[in-house]
């Protein structure tokens, strides 16, 4: 497939099927992104095709370059497992793949769906990629869940849009048990409560009631993925420096920590349940900070940093950074892209490498927050501070309750309250480590999942995503 490899789609060239007499040239994505979802709002997509161009044709123009084509002409074996491939290495590079076609129904479904927490940072982009046509697995039928009515942000997706509390078991029976076609679980979302105590009372709740309902009831069940992240290395904040944590980089088998979990306790929910259906498998997902795209999710640093990056420059103050200096200066790769974490859950759901096993998700690289801070800044248009110790987002956003009001007003936004959605303190947190939590994502390649992500493309592209459904100016 002819795609321009890991540049930033800002420079590319759109080649023209006419500047090879005699050949037809593939269009190349001009999206700015990394992300599969940017195409929605970025009039310059274009759906690419697999073609190749002979080196003679080349010759005839001056300057005309190939390299792309050493990834294309290899034998027919090897070209057809590119081409499986490449779905998983679209993504990453931000090309075209098969849009939805809304008034294209398929006639019959290869997969069924329920994706439990459907508006949220990552339950959002399985929304928009399990539809479509190229999806591995499909065509997927996708059943969505969350408690709000469906949001307009959300209201593209092709799905079947359930409103219900899985915190409630009569609820979750009423509605999730006739619901006798699903053949995957994609489980992702959460409650947070003060302690790590009521963390695992209500999540063990949430999670063990959706499995209790659908299990017994869905005959074809095949698979059930389950997200959880990397404080299963770490352990729940309240517990930072009081335990013993693993040592960086983390990887998937190692033994569990010596304080209470959430994460563990649904681990074993889910162990436990699985064992009810001969023959159904699972997967855990161990994402770090996730990048990307909803408005109702509980923890969505790009948002949250794009809300203060606003109000800066609302206030003409400069960007400070909320963290320690080893945050600022040190190197980091806990970030992961909620499309990426999206395509490893799908992959370990159809793939049988990815079967019974826990996966870290993260993009891959490297990359220091004193560049991203850079780049918030410059999406914005608000210069940087040099670096001060101690301060908090929390602190610095404490009364800015109004302002942000003001700013949603002006700017005719989408509307959000600065309190119910952006999750300062567990930032704060987050960048007050004493030392960078690097992941391995050795595991997820060895079991064959080669997705990756460019951390700063993504930043840029989930911030213009946040700007282009005006949650931000
Ligand atoms: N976000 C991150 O940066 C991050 C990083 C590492 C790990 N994780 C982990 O990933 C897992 C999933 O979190 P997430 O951040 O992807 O989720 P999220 O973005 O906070 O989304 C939560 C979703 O679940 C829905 N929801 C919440 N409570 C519900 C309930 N009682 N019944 C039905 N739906 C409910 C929400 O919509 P409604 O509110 O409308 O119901 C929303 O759609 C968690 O274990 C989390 O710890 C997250």
């Amino acid at each position: 497939m002819l795609r321009h490899p890991g540049g930033h789609g800002r420079s590319m060239a759109l080649l023209a099927a006419s500047s090879v007499p005699g050949t037809q040239i593939t269009e190349w994505s001009t999206s700015n992104a990394t992300s599969r979802t940017p195409k929605k709002f970025n009039p310059s997509y274009h759906p690419s095709r697999m073609e190749y161009i002979p080196f003679d044709e080349i010759k005839r123009k001056e300057g005309l370059t190939w390299s792309c084509l050493k990834r294309v002409l290899p034998s027919p074996g090897l070209l057809s497992s590119l081409i499986k491939m490449s779905w998983w290495w679209s993504g990453a590079i931000g090309a075209a793949r098969k849009k939805v076609d809304e008034h294209e129904v398929p006639l019959n479904y290869q997969s069924v769906a329920l994706v439990v927490g459907v508006t949220g940072i990552v339950g959002n982009s399985l929304a928009e990629i399990l539809p479509c046509s190229d999806t591995p697995g499909g065509p997927w039928k996708v059943y969505g869940v969350a408690r709000r009515p469906r949001p307009s942000w959300n209201a593209d997706n092709r799905m079947e849009y359930i409103q219900c509390d899985v915190s409630d078991t009569e609820e979750v029976q009423s509605k999730l048990s006739p619901l006798t076609d699903i053949t995957h679980i994609f489980y992702v979302t959460w409650a947070p409560r003060p302690t790590e105590a009521d963390n695992i009372e209500i999540n063990s709740l949430m999670l063990k009631n959706v499995l209790q309902s659908v299990i017994p009831n869905a005959p074809n069940l095949q698979h059930v993925c389950l997200q959880t992240g990397i404080k299963h290395y770490f352990g729940p904040f309240e517990f930072l420096g009081k335990i013993k944590q693993h040592d960086p980089p983390f990887v998937e088998d190692v033994p569990r920590l010596s304080a209470p979990n959430f994460y563990y306790a649904q681990e074993d929910i889910l162990f436990d349940e699985i064992k009810r259906k001969e023959g159904l498998t699972w997967s855990v997902h161990r994402p770090g900070i996730i990048f990307g795209f909803s408005p109702y999710s509980l923890a969505n640093m790009v948002g949250t940093l794009c809300v203060y990056a606003a109000i800066c420059k609302h206030e003409g103050t400069p960007l400070r950074f909320p963290g320690t200096r080893v945050a600022w200066e040190g190197y980091y790769n806990d970030v992961s892209d909620a499309d990426l974490i999206a395509e490893q859950e799908i992959w370990a759901a159809v793939d049988p490498y990815g079967r019974n096993e826990a996966f870290n998700c993260s993009n891959g690289d490297v990359f220091k927050w004193k560049h991203l801070w850079k780049v918030l800044g410059e999406q914005f248009g608000v210069e940087c501070a040099e670096f001060e110790e101690g301060l908090s987002l929390q602190e610095m956003m404490k009364d800015k309750g109004g302002v942000w009001d003001e700013i949603v007003r002006k700017n005719e936004l989408y509307p959000t309250k600065l309190e119910e959605v952006w999750a300062w303190q567990i930032f704060d947190a987050m960048f007050s480590l004493k030392e960078p939590y690097l992941v391995s994502m050795n595991k997820s390649k060895e079991h064959g999942f080669l997705g990756f992500r460019n951390t700063v493309n993504a930043f840029v592209s989930w911030i213009d995503k946040t700007k282009a459904y005006k949650i931000v100016p």
